[in-house]
């Protein structure tokens, strides 16, 4: 067994303030060269990179020794710390270097299969699957640190706010939040089986009934979903509960913890109370319900414009219900040509889009692609109902509504990204607030709690629930940040007949009640406070804070897009001894 250096600091604390005292180090070898009677070597932790060097001076055996190593050796370095003669302006322990005595090398390494450097452009499953050697890189070892402080700050700050982390069980009943369950079969109980839970969300309000009054939990949640750039089938959520509180309670608490994180951690002062819009607005305006504020480019509904109008597409449109909206781009019509409009309208068929219509307004005059159907001054008066200016490009979309906010919400997303209008140092949070209680489900034919069943409606819309169900508005709130939905919550419901009046609402018979909330439903018999409460993506925060662009890059471990894990191999099959103790039996077509 080799001696373990005690180290004196860690490889990137080392500055000129400790040029002339001893130095112990331990690392990684990220790179060795070799200049005639000089070896130099960079070592790695977690906390950077320091060079070391190997004069003329040391015992030969140690000098070749120190010649021998190879990228990923482990080593422990001694030695002592002086002014580097070239400074390198690019590291933060450019100006020194350590003028090594002696050396051990703890562990030797194969040649790895990805270089462990951050600017390397890796194919993301090479990355994943050797993703102990991916972790090495300072940025993903400063994302998980990044990670750990938004952690222990959550923690600190609701502690001090009188809250109780509760662990909840994983093995519980399928949950409420309308994504699809990941199932554990029970070999004790066969043919029964465990949901993974895609939230606390009824545990935490059982303990609201049970006196907790503020519950905090930092979460793994499991919902077997498509993958995207924000989405991973486990997650981790900052859930929590609170007794005795109205929206203005939480929105404040919100607030107040988003503010201290944002200071603490990036000594950014974000101003609050955050702006409000409602949903409706959100839509209107944004075409999204996380719309991204940092930029212009709102919606606007030109239906009165074109009412009777002569171009059929639009006219027709009008007639069946639908709606004309539009965006206006500033200093689009010299940016985008016929052919980058044509790659946009192609864009936006995922939405459900059949085609987009273009009006351009610069010094010249205006043109756009139906001149044949409307006279330049009728286009004059679209381009003056979007304010637009001398090199404007005004996009519309005649379609039914859904479909035009979500082809606009994404255009003007897209186009304020390749504009370069999105700075992700750049913090704008806002809360989204009274969202409809139901959601059409194309799927089921019927309409479905948008957040889950036990949210509030607004007292005033309660009627609604029957006479009007698409116009009822919940007592359910999102926090967004910068287009992404960082988390959301509601105010519950405690009174059970407004309980048993939204489950009929949503159509759920007595026997599909007790079965999927049954026990949620006797916990309220005994004395439900009222309570609300929230949960953030742990994920998307610690992303957006650190300027990542996927919540991978800020997990140690993500899945990839099969939703598979890259290092492990799982999911895997089962042997057939496993299976039948569960007392499960394949499918022909699931077999190898
Ligand atoms: P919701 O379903 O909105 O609410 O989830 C809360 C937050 O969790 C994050 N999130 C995800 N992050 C990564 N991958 C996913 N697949 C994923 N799904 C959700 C989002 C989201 O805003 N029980 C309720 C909360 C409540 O009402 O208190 C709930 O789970 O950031």
């Amino acid at each position: 067994m080799s001696e373990i250096y005690k180290r004196t600091g860690m490889c990137g604390s080392f500055t000129a303030g400790n040029i002339g005292e001893k130095a112990v180090i331990n690392g990684w070898v990220a790179k060795r060269r070799n200049l005639g009677g000089l070896v130099f070597c960079d070592i790695r932790d977690k906390t950077g990179i320091v060079q070391v060097v190997f004069d003329e001076n040391v015992p030969k055996a140690l000098f070749e020794k120190a010649d021998s190593l190879r990228s990923e050796y482990v080593v422990g370095v001694k030695g002592t710390v002086r002014r580097r003669e070239s400074v390198n302006p690019d590291i933060p322990t450019g100006d020194v270097e350590i003028l090594a005595e002696d050396m051990v090398v703890y562990a030797t390494s194969e040649t790895p299969p990805i270089y462990v450097k951050d600017d390397d452009k890796v194919d993301d499953n090479l990355r994943l699957k050797y993703r102990y050697l991916d972790l090495r890189k300072p940025s993903m070892q400063q994302n998980l640190t990044f990670r750990h402080k938004v952690t222990k700050l959550t923690r600190d700050f609701f502690d001090a706010q009188g809250f109780t982390e509760v662990e909840t069980p994983m093995l519980i009943k399928p949950t409420p939040e309308g994504a699809r369950d990941y199932l554990v079969p029970s070999r004790v109980n066969p043919g029964s089986f465990y949901a993974l839970p895609q939230s606390p969300q009824m545990f935490k309000q059982l303990l609201m009934v049970g006196g907790t009054d503020r519950y905090l939990q930092i979460v793994k949640c499991f919902r077997d979903e498509d993958l995207r750039a924000d989405r991973q089938p486990e997650f981790t959520q900052i859930d929590m509960e609170m007794s005795f509180v109205d929206e203005e309670d939480i929105y404040a608490l919100q607030e107040a913890y988003l503010k201290t994180l944002m200071k603490e951690l990036l000594d950014v002062d974000i101003p609050t109370p955050f702006p409000r819009l409602t949903w409706q607005e959100a839509m209107d305006r944004f075409g999204s319900d996380k719309p991204d504020i940092r930029f212009g480019f709102e919606l606007q509904r030109v239906n009165d414009l074109f009412e009777g109008c002569a171009f059929k597409v639009f006219s027709d449109n009008l007639a069946a219900g639908g709606d004309i909206r539009g965006i206006c781009i500033d200093g689009g019509a010299s940016l985008y040509t016929r052919k980058k409009i044509d790659k946009l309208t192609e864009m936006i068929r995922s939405y459900g889009a059949r085609g987009m219509v273009w009006i351009k307004k610069t010094k010249d005059g205006i043109t756009s692609s139906v001149n044949k159907f409307f006279s330049p001054e009728e286009l004059a008066k679209v381009a003056e109902r979007f304010h637009a200016g001398d090199d404007a490009l005004i996009l519309l979309v005649s379609d039914k509504t859904k479909v035009c906010w979500d082809a606009l919400g994404f255009l003007r997303r897209h186009i304020a990204a390749e504009m370069g209008l999105l700075n992700d140092r750049e913090f704008k949070f806002l809360w989204v607030v009274d969202f409809p209680v139901f959601e059409w489900s194309e799927e089921e034919g019927r309409y479905m709690a948008m957040h889950h069943p036990f949210t509030a409606p607004k007292e005033e819309d309660v009627d609604l629930l029957f006479s009007d169900p698409a116009r009822a508005r919940a007592r359910a709130y999102d926090v967004v940040l910068n287009g992404v939905e960082l988390g959301g919550g509601s105010i519950r419901i405690h009174d059970r007949d407004l309980q048993e009046t939204m489950f009929r609402a949503l159509g759920l018979s007595e026997k599909e009640i007790q079965e999927k909330f049954g026990f949620l439903v006797e916990a309220f018999k005994y004395g439900a406070p009222p309570h609300g409460g929230l949960a953030y993506g742990l994920d998307r925060l610690v992303m957006l804070l650190t300027g990542e662009s996927s919540i991978r890059e800020v997990i140690a471990f993500p899945k990839n897009q099969a939703a598979q894990c890259m290092v492990s191999g799982a999911p895997a099959a089962a042997s057939d001894d496993d299976l039948a103790e569960l007392g499960i039996r394949l499918l022909d077509s699931e077999k190898d």
